[in-house]
């Protein structure tokens, strides 16, 4: 009986697992550089976990499962509230401000579809801590860094920002009670994946005026900051909004990424904890899924049990981020690169090819040599295949302490004395 991958997971055979080690190496070198650490959690918390605060779509696709003791538990969807629970843990020892980052594996039972899968792996940043402007625009820098640093330009990709600050308080001064605000979050952030008749008809079902749900819709549709007061009114909080936005593009001027971001009032996020700005990066053509989404948090901690410190983060997926460099012809891989490949010019040599694969390891080089006793040309076409930088030719020469070294890339060859040769690895 032949058992086949679960329905939205991937197995890695070696190619797709250089792939995955491309986009993670950069991942956590962007992360480094930009001075963030690293941390983890389980991959499996209390159910409840993500009951308080995740929102309703994210409930629906857990999977969850019950232990031997009877505790509910779920695999983790995401590892937002993983490190809330791990900050608020620690909160009076970690010194401020925390700039974490991790690259869980997550699960999602979501309907699987192209960038969508149902195990995944997230890039997450994050900084606690710091309540200003300045965090947020050094979570979207880091993201553009990483992006930028792949080849990836404005032409290519933009990051759209918005803030629920700002969308709260616009809805507020339309009229919209506060108790309301959560579900309506909820649908605007489905406005971009639904028809527009649809949008309408599921937006007149929690706003009954019409004059409302226009305002709301003239709001979803401003293409710049400036237009807000004039289009749909405003009052101290929207002003208030708007200043934190301009300061968040000042700083992203300054940090010369202004190019890659546009205001886009339409990005409202579906999780349920946002407070502030938040932004997702999408191709310009807009024919993907998000790259990426985050934003500002400054009460999920206190939600799980913790002080009101802020937090401000961001989540980018493997799937849609490949499709996209696979389009631009920019996906590399991580293949396997050997330093050498010990080949034999005659079988007898074989044990001498062991045992100088096994020097050359001993000696932090990368090495290999086949297995089996096969032609040269074969043995040549392993190397080749294995990566290897030279090719170290077992023959003759070896019995008068030479090893003749072949440059894969060149073709050129030299002979080496054995201790020489290994002299210079050694130092
Ligand atoms: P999210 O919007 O749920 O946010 O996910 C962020 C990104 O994860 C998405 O833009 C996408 O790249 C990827 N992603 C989500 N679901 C899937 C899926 N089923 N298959 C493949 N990729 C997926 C969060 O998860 C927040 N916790 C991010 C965050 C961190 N906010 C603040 N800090």
């Amino acid at each position: 009986m032949k058992i086949p991958p679960v329905k939205g997971t991937r197995d890695f055979y070696p190619p797709e697992m250089a792939i995955r080690n491309f986009i993670i190496d950069g991942w956590k070198a962007a992360s480094l550089r930009n001075g963030f650490e690293e941390y983890d959690s389980p991959i499996f918390e209390y159910l409840k976990m993500y009951q308080i605060k995740s929102g309703d779509e994210i409930v629906e696709q857990l999977f969850n499962l019950t232990d031997r003791g009877g505790r509910d538990l779920a695999i983790r969807p995401e590892i937002t509230p993983s490190l809330a629970r791990m900050v608020n843990q620690q909160i009076n020892a970690l010194p401020r401000p925390i700039k974490w980052f991790s690259v869980p594996r997550l699960c999602r039972a979501e309907r699987p579809q192209k960038g969508r899968l149902r195990e995944f792996f997230q890039w997450n940043i994050d900084i606690i801590g710091v309540d200003d402007v300045i965090a947020d625009a050094e979570v979207i820098f880091t993201t553009i860094d990483y992006l930028r640093n792949l080849g990836l330009t404005d032409k290519d990709i933009k990051v759209k920002i918005s803030s629920r600050k700002l969308l709260s308080a616009v809805l507020k001064n339309i009229g919209i009670p506060e108790k309301k605000l959560d579900s309506l979050y909820v649908l605007l952030d489905k406005k971009a994946k639904l028809p527009d008749e649809t949008f309408d008809k599921l937006l007149a079902e929690q706003v009954s005026d019409s004059e409302m749900a226009g305002k709301i819709k003239t709001f979803m549709g401003i293409k710049k900051v400036s237009q807000i007061k004039e289009k749909v009114g405003f009052d101290d909080r929207v002003d208030e909004a708007i200043d934190e936005l301009a300061m968040l593009v000042d700083l992203l001027g300054r940090m010369s990424v202004k190019n890659y971001c546009q205001f886009d009032p339409s990005i409202v996020r579906g999780l349920a904890y946002y407070t502030g700005i938040v932004f997702e990066v999408h191709d310009v053509v807009g024919e993907l899924r998000a790259i990426c989404g985050g934003g500002r948090y400054d009460n999920l901690l206190k939600d799980f049990g913790g002080p009101q410190i802020s937090a401000t983060g961001m989540g980018m997926g493997d799937c849609v981020l490949e499709i996209l460099l696979k389009e631009k012809g920019l996906l590399k891989s991580k293949q396997l690169k050997l330093d050498y490949f010990v080949a034999c010019a005659d079988n007898q040599y074989f044990e001498k090819a062991v045992e100088l694969t096994a020097r050359l390891r001993l000696a932090g080089a990368s090495a290999a040599f086949s297995y089996k006793a096969t032609g040269l040309g074969k043995q040549m076409k392993q190397a080749s295949a294995n990566g290897a930088k030279k090719c170290i030719i077992i023959g003759e020469e070896f019995e008068a302490g030479q090893l003749a070294i072949k440059d894969m890339g060149t073709g050129e060859q030299e002979l080496v004395a054995i201790e020489d040769f290994f002299e210079k690895i050694n130092n």
